[in-house]
């Protein structure tokens, strides 16, 4: 079965509640930060109107850590993915307040994104922070990360581009670690764990699982 259907989606979506302000800069941002999604390739280039480097966030949540990265790293161009509509309103008004302009925002599930409009060996970076672990063993089977989905993303970075993922769940940590080693087009930059990246701020649900009194782990690998 190929990726673009593949039934089982790696989250649920509850809308939740959207607050006014949430809602407002939805309707306000929506034409300068989003791009709609549709099953054709996209001109990164084209769609940032620069050439630079690009890299994908894969579920931002409420955007506190893509905004940070995105402000500290002007010379870099950010896609952010996320299926939750509250989250890319919260994104939103965080790049209109500090006035980023390198991030735009696609609102679907990843997996078809990366299928459909992002072209081979096209991105700088990826980042993956905190995705659901979804802990119970039956629905191990929902998270994000599993071989299928490695191989993806690892042929949409170029020679030498990076996949940068962070989990607080440590039976997680240990099966990204076991998927990603075996994925031919990937090599570890650590011996196992890697050492937080200075870019990497702590992300919202980070917090969470350190009041939990979770453990952090970061992994980067780079594609060979
Ligand atoms: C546990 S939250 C972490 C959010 C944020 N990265 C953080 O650390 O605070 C995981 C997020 O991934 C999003 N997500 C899960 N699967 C996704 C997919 N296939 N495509 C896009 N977003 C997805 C969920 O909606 C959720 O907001």
């Amino acid at each position: 079965m190929t990726e673009q259907h593949r039934p089982i989606r790696s989250f649920v979506l509850r809308q939740g509640r959207i607050s006014e302000a949430q809602q407002r800069a939805y309707e306000q941002h929506q034409a300068r930060y989003v791009i709609d999604y549709a099953p054709q390739l996209l001109n990164l280039d084209v769609a940032f109107g620069r050439q630079a480097p690009k890299i994908l966030e894969i579920g931002f949540g409420m955007g506190g850590a893509t905004a940070h990265i995105a402000a500290e790293h002007p010379e870099n161009d950010y896609l952010g993915i996320e299926v939750h509509t509250p989250g890319v309103g919260a994104l939103m008004r965080l790049l209109d307040a500090g006035n980023i302009d390198n991030t735009r925002i696609i609102q679907h599930d990843a997996v078809e994104v990366l299928n459909h409009m992002i072209a081979p060996a096209s991105l700088d970076g990826i980042h993956i922070y905190f995705p659901d672990p979804w802990p119970k063993k039956r629905h191990h089977k929902r998270r994000l990360i599993q071989p299928p989905l490695v191989a993806l993303l690892a042929s949409r970075l170029k020679p030498g581009g990076y996949l940068h993922l962070a989990t607080d769940w440590q039976e997680y940590a240990e099966w990204m670690l076991e998927v990603l080693r075996g994925e031919p087009q990937l090599k570890n930059t650590a011996e196992d764990y890697a050492p937080k990246p200075d870019y990497r701020p702590e992300t919202k649900f980070e917090r969470r699982g350190i009041n939990l009194g979770h453990g952090v782990w970061d992994l980067v690998f780079r594609r060979v």
